[in-house]
Formats: C-alpha cells, structure tokens, sequence
C-alpha cells in the first residue's frame, strides 16, 4: 500500500509499505516485561506473537479486551493510525493492558486525546530501525515512543526514557 501526503504516513526511508515489524531488540524486552498475548495488527509471519489479527480479519472490528488481558499494537500507519491509538485506549478501558509502538508525535489531537491518558510514556533513546518480511532495516525518520494503556484514565502519564541497545 502506498503511503502518501501525510508526515503519520510513514517516513521517507519506508516509504511504500506499512509491513515493518519491531525489530527483536525492541520487542524482546518488552515481551519480557509484559508478556504479550495478542499481537492486535499484523500479517501472516509477521506477528508478533501467536495470537493475532490480520488486515483479513481488521484488528479495528474486532474485540481485544475479551480475547487476551495483555496485547502488543505496533500499528500500520496511515490515515487510520488515530483509529489504532483510539481502539488501543478503548481496548484498555475494557481491562486490558495495550502497549502500543508509536512515533512519539506530541503535537498530533489524537496524542494529546488518548497517549496522555495513558499509564506510561516511555520515550525512546535512538531511532528504531524497522525490518521488512525480506529481514532488510529501515530506520525511522521520527523518534518513537512505547505507550501503556492501563484502562485507568491517568491525568498525568509516567513518562521515562527507555534504550533499547
Ligand atoms: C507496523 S506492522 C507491525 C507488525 C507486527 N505486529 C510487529 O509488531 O512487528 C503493522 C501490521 O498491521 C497489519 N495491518 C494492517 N491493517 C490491519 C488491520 N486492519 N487489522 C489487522 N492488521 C492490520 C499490517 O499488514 C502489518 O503487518
């Protein structure tokens, strides 16, 4: 899918595809920490962990809290990125934990609207280098940001750095 007009769209250096998984060094330790049951966006050989949703079966349709407590999103972007930031907040008001892999756009409504609802920020030291199905790196032209929706409506968001080297 094409990815065009919108700086949410992706970055320059991936460009053209929203198939870019988090590589293992930034996922590893996470799933370490939260243990993660449902990977709510991917494709085949690209989830994440076992349980998942595909575009076949739309991740935004479906109910996550009721399948899995704690769910892994690195969303695809693109003009539906504010629907995944909403439903991943939705999701964790229904009881699950959602951490969520985005780029940490501070001066986009839907940030202010759900992330600083969130338990934790966790801003990422270094620019996370993507990988495609061919295993190839891209790096991201933004700074991303891990965010963990608790389902608790918190006024004021834990915020951290966190290196993932
Ligand atoms: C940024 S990639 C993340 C892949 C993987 N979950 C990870 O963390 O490495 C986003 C994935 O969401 C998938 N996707 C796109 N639209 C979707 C939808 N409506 N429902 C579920 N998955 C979707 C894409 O095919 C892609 O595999």
């Amino acid at each position: 899918m094409a990815l065009h007009g919108s700086i949410l769209q992706g970055s320059d250096s991936m460009e053209g595809s929203i198939e870019w998984m988090t590589p293992k060094e930034v996922f590893d330790p996470l799933h370490a920490e939260f243990g993660f049951q449902l990977d709510a966006c991917a494709s085949p050989g690209m989830e994440r962990v076992p349980r998942y949703f595909s575009p076949a079966q739309d991740g935004l349709q479906q109910s996550w809290a009721s399948q899995a407590d704690v769910i892994w999103c690195n969303p695809p972007y693109g003009r539906q990125l504010k629907l995944w930031v909403e439903k991943c907040y939705e999701e964790s008001c229904k009881g699950a934990t959602v951490v969520m892999l985005i780029f940490a756009v501070t001066d986009t409504k839907f940030w202010h609207e759900y992330c600083m609802k969130a338990k934790e920020i966790r801003l990422v030291e270094g620019r996370i280098q993507f990988v495609n199905a061919d295993g190839r790196k891209g790096p991201a032209t933004k700074a991303s940001a891990v965010i963990v929706f608790d389902g608790v409506q918190w006024d004021k968001p834990a915020f951290s750095s966190w290196g993932f080297k």
